[in-house]
């Protein structure tokens, strides 16, 4: 008891957006349960709906920080350029007023590794820093390799199909093709964000939301790129239980999951950013009606609303809410497959369930872990190109009726097992979470 009241403070910045906020916030209830108080700082559009359910965690508003709507203005990579130029004076100012009010006590800044103003403000205050990567190791040696190319030369080098699939040196079966870029253009700001965040970084130790038996090749590359201390301590999800969604969730759909048939169910989740294209929803809707199975479609306020004519079949053969309670709804026994965009919290999940996956993934990162899903892990079926209402309603039946679909989800619960053997004790998450609380409480201020 009395070490636990010696524990220190842990500021931590995620990047405003979902998909960085929880698991930010996983691992401010990990490191709160070994007794770390936790400061959150966040920007103003994006308060936490249930912040309620993190007592003992101060919340403090980064007031210069860009909303998040400005993403869609200015693309994601300007976007990242300009979060990092302008939040930085006022990070400065929230961290000094902090450390005036509640003393000098702050063990480590933990940020986002897109957060990289924060590792300047953190060697001002000369408090150590460690970086969190939300996305798999794999995704953060690929940005390595990237940085160190030309963009003009890289592009006309993709002209040519031999050095297109040609593997990546040590990060096989990754090909040049499958680098992240798509979504980033230009490539040229794309590589100037990439060595900035690499350049800013000073921080002592890595964070990283995965688990080693998915990737540990890129694990060990990771380490080797960055000289310090990886700790890969994922999937955090499993270990905390409180929602940190910025939408309320809509829990009828688990009533309406109750009345269904085990292992039916398609669940289609896009995530919190992207949208899809009215004509794709058109087919998409028409492909699942067809395979006659049932499912629970997430369609996100502000995102295109279902085209007319199949609104009234779509809410007849299954189920529409605005934002799921994502695990539970996976870790039903009704669902029997995920149509997801293969974010990398999504990805985890779903595997975390070993619930198999249609992967339509929208940007570079998440082609990335599409191509991880189906072809090294074989838990699910991409689907590429234009999408049409047969090559649907095929997915949905191969994935939900067919031996083909059964074998993955076997291949998808033998992860499953190895998650969870992960986080157990003596596991290699288990292991790197002590690992990191034994840095911040000997090394940490
Ligand atoms: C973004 C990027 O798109 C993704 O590629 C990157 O890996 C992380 O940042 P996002 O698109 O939101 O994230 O996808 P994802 O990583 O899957 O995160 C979405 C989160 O929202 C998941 O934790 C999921 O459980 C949650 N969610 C989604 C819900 O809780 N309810 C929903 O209805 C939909």
């Amino acid at each position: 008891m009395e070490k636990r009241a010696e524990k220190k403070r842990i500021v931590l910045v995620p990047l405003p957006l979902q998909g960085h906020i929880t698991p930010m916030m996983q691992l401010g209830q990990a490191l709160n349960s070994k007794g770390f108080s936790i400061t959150v700082f966040l920007g103003e559009f994006n308060r936490i709906s249930s912040s309620k359910h993190f007592p003992g965690f101060q919340f403090i508003t980064i007031p210069e920080i860009l909303p998040v709507a400005e993403v869609e203005a200015i693309g994601p990579v300007e976007f990242l350029i300009k979060l990092n130029k302008t939040s930085e004076a006022s990070f400065k100012d929230c961290v000094s007023q902090m450390l005036i009010q509640q003393g000098n006590d702050i063990a480590c800044i933990i940020y986002d590794d897109l957060m990289y103003f924060c590792g300047a403000a953190a060697n001002e205050f000369k408090v150590p820093s460690i970086i969190f990567c939300t996305t798999s190791a794999t995704h953060k040696v690929c940005n390595y390799v990237l940085s160190k190319l030309n963009a003009e030369k890289f592009l006309i080098d993709m002209e040519d199909p031999d050095l297109q699939n040609k593997v990546v040196e040590n990060l096989h079966p990754v090909s040049f093709k499958d680098l992240p870029i798509g979504g980033f253009e230009p490539l040229e700001r794309f590589l100037v964000l990439c060595r900035e965040i690499i350049t800013k970084r000073s921080a002592c130790g890595a964070i990283i939301n995965t688990v080693s038996c998915l990737e540990s090749s890129s694990l060990t590359l990771l380490q080797q790129e960055l000289g310090i201390s990886v700790y890969p301590l994922g999937p955090l999800h499993i270990t905390t239980k409180e929602t940190s969604s910025l939408l309320e969730e809509d829990r009828s759909c688990i009533e309406w999951l109750n009345k269904q048939k085990p292992r039916s169910v398609i669940y289609i989740s896009m995530g919190s950013i992207f949208d899809i294209e009215t004509k794709e929803v058109l087919e998409m809707a028409n492909g699942l009606c067809d395979s006659n199975q049932p499912f629970l479609w997430v369609i996100r306020p502000g995102s295109k609303p279902l085209p007319e004519e199949v609104s009234k079949m779509v809410s007849e053969k299954g189920f529409i809410v605005k934002w799921a309670p994502q695990n539970e709804v996976l870790a039903h026994p009704a669902v029997g497959g995920f149509w997801s965009h293969c974010g990398w919290n999504s990805t985890l999940e779903s595997i975390a369930e070993g619930v198999p996956m249609i992967c339509r993934p929208f940007n570079g990162e998440q082609k990335l872990n599409a191509m991880y899903i189906e072809s090294v892990w074989r838990i699910g079926i991409l689907l590429q190109g234009e999408v049409e209402r047969g090559g649907v309603e095929r997915a949905v039946k191969r994935l939900i009726m067919d031996e083909e679909g059964a074998s993955m989800r076997e291949r998808a619960l033998v992860l499953k097992e190895k998650f969870n053997a992960s986080v157990s004790s003596g596991g290699s998450s288990y292991n790197a979470l002590n690992e990191l609380v034994n840095y911040l409480e000997t090394e940490g201020k």
